[in-house]
């Protein structure tokens, strides 16, 4: 034991607990995979660990609905660890004991914590690590402690502590201590264990608390310190749905910032819902009630005008995004034009300067450099090229009722309002068709395409009708 210690132990592994169940959100879904910016609470806690040390070294503890947990973050390939009896914090810890036990340290983090910055976890392990102690606390002082465990330190500024104490075992002289333990430590593997068995589940919850490991390793004659965050927004834990809320809104703040720093103009950044994956360039300007979600990238000098929704787009420079519109998975070229209310659905790819206007619903469609398709119309499954007009109402009849078949229309063409093409259907270069025409035949280059009954004219008719209409009244039958 003592050799490998000195050749091989290895410094600390991540232990992120994530059993609970988290009865006082009152809802069917597991605590840790209720999301906030677009993410599980567990996959942004994962992600800091993540910058600190590899998958190999971090240790998730699942219980409550550890399937679902499992699959929501298992792609990060962390380490699982089950606690099939959720018996507290400490028993969590007892549940990962034989995963761990040949590491020098172990930090500790709570799946339900999930502001926490890499910085601060370093800092933890750093701030341990000087002090050598058996037991690091990180602590803060929000305004409002309630609900949390508070951090009893041995006198007012020493850094050495006496205990944790549960809200609900507050003394009424404790209940003014402002310093609340955020449920992130650090240890030293080898006393945590030595005495982690000697937890009991004497207490409100009749659990294992974690916390009461501080007064056992103190009279053990051990060394437990506490670090306080500098930010206490950082450590804020999510018991409650307005608590999740209020963490969304602060990580959607955090991002709008750094945005905001880098040159994009938000205008009212409270009203817009912007992932934290997302890039934007400088100059482009979000107006208020936006939301750019998922892994979407939008260029410089660009305008996301009120009410639109774009995830998974790459939308280029100096793109016009006017207001209502819902962009899926889409490629908007440079100096595009889009909406009002347009809906781009999946892989529509919009040309460099190409308009796409109102009520337009766009879905696997390549629309090229400069045509325009502006208003109630449907082009789904069509390759188009550039500088097409596509005119008011047209319609790409794309399924026949069991498959999908392809539209081409050709550069320079010209679509009559109110087309419908029935596809497989080509309309060749520089075409046109006739407004309300229905295209079932090829056109070919420069030809005009009618596909409409011709017009015929009553001279007379309205007025005669009219005449009828006077003598029935006059004379009935
Ligand atoms: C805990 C601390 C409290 C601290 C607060 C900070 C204890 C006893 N109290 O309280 O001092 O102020 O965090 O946020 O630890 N979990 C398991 N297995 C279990 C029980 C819990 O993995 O058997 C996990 C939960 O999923 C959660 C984390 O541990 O991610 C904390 O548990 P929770 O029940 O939320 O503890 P708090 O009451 O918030
Ligand atoms: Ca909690």
């Amino acid at each position: 034991m003592r050799k490998k210690e000195i050749t091989g132990a290895r410094p600390f592994a991540i232990v992120i607990m994530a059993a609970g169940k988290g009865t006082r959100l009152k809802s069917k879904r597991a605590k840790v995979l209720h999301e906030i910016a677009g993410k599980p609470l567990l996959a942004h806690v994962i992600s800091a660990a993540l910058q600190v040390a590899p998958a190999h070294d971090i240790y998730v503890i699942l219980g409550h609905q550890e399937d679902k947990v499992r699959a929501a973050v298992k792609a990060t390939g962390v380490q699982f660890v089950l606690q099939a009896e959720q018996r507290g914090t400490g028993h969590a810890i007892m549940c990962v004991r034989e995963h761990v036990q040949d590491y020098q340290n172990l930090l500790v983090l709570s799946g339900d914590v999930p502001l926490l910055r890499p910085e601060t976890i370093t800092r933890v392990r750093d701030f341990h690590a000087a002090k050598k102690a058996a037991m690091t606390i990180l602590t803060a002082e929000p305004s409002d402690p309630a609900g949390y465990g508070r951090v009893i330190r041995v006198s007012a500024g020493s850094e050495r502590v006496k205990a944790i104490v549960e809200q609900k075992a507050l003394t009424k002289s404790q209940q003014k201590a402002r310093e609340i333990n955020s449920g992130i430590y650090a240890f030293a593997t080898k006393p945590l264990f030595a005495h982690i068995d000697r937890l009991t589940t004497n207490n409100a919850h009749h659990e294992f608390y974690l916390t009461d490991m501080a007064a056992l390793l103190v009279r053990a004659k051990a060394n437990v310190v506490a670090l306080k965050a500098n930010d206490p927004g950082e450590v804020l834990g999510a018991n409650t749905l307005a608590e999740l809320a209020a963490l969304d809104a602060s990580l959607r703040a955090r991002k709008c910032d750094d945005l905001m720093k880098a040159g994009v103009s938000i205008y009212r950044p409270d009203t817009c819902v912007i992932d934290p994956e997302v890039e934007i360039g400088a100059d482009t300007i979000v107006e208020p009630f936006v939301q750019i979600l998922g892994k979407t990238r939008i260029g410089s000098d660009c305008r996301i005008r009120s009410f639109s929704i774009i995830s998974d787009s790459q939308i280029a420079d100096n793109v016009l995004v006017r207001p209502g519109c819902v962009i899926d998975r889409s490629q908007i070229a440079a100096g595009a034009v889009l909406g009002p209310y347009s809906h781009l659905r999946p892989d529509s790819e919009i040309g460099e300067g190409a308009h796409v206007g109102n009520f337009v619903e766009t879905k696997k469609v390549r629309l090229g450099r400069g045509s325009k398709a502006n208003h109630l119309t449907y082009l789904g499954d069509a390759e188009i090229g550039a500088n097409v007009n596509v005119g008011a109402g047209t319609i790409t009849c794309n399924y026949d009722g069991s498959a999908k078949h392809v539209t081409v229309i050709e550069d320079g063409a010209f679509i009559g309002s109110d087309s419908t093409l029935v596809a497989p259907v080509r309309v060749g270069k520089g075409a046109y068709t006739a407004a309300g025409s229905t295209i079932t035949d090829d056109v070919p280059a420069d030809a005009l395409a009618l596909g409409r009954a011709r017009q015929a004219t009553k001279e007379g008719w309205a007025k005669q009708r009219t005449a009828a209409k006077a003598q029935e009244k006059h004379n009935p039958k």
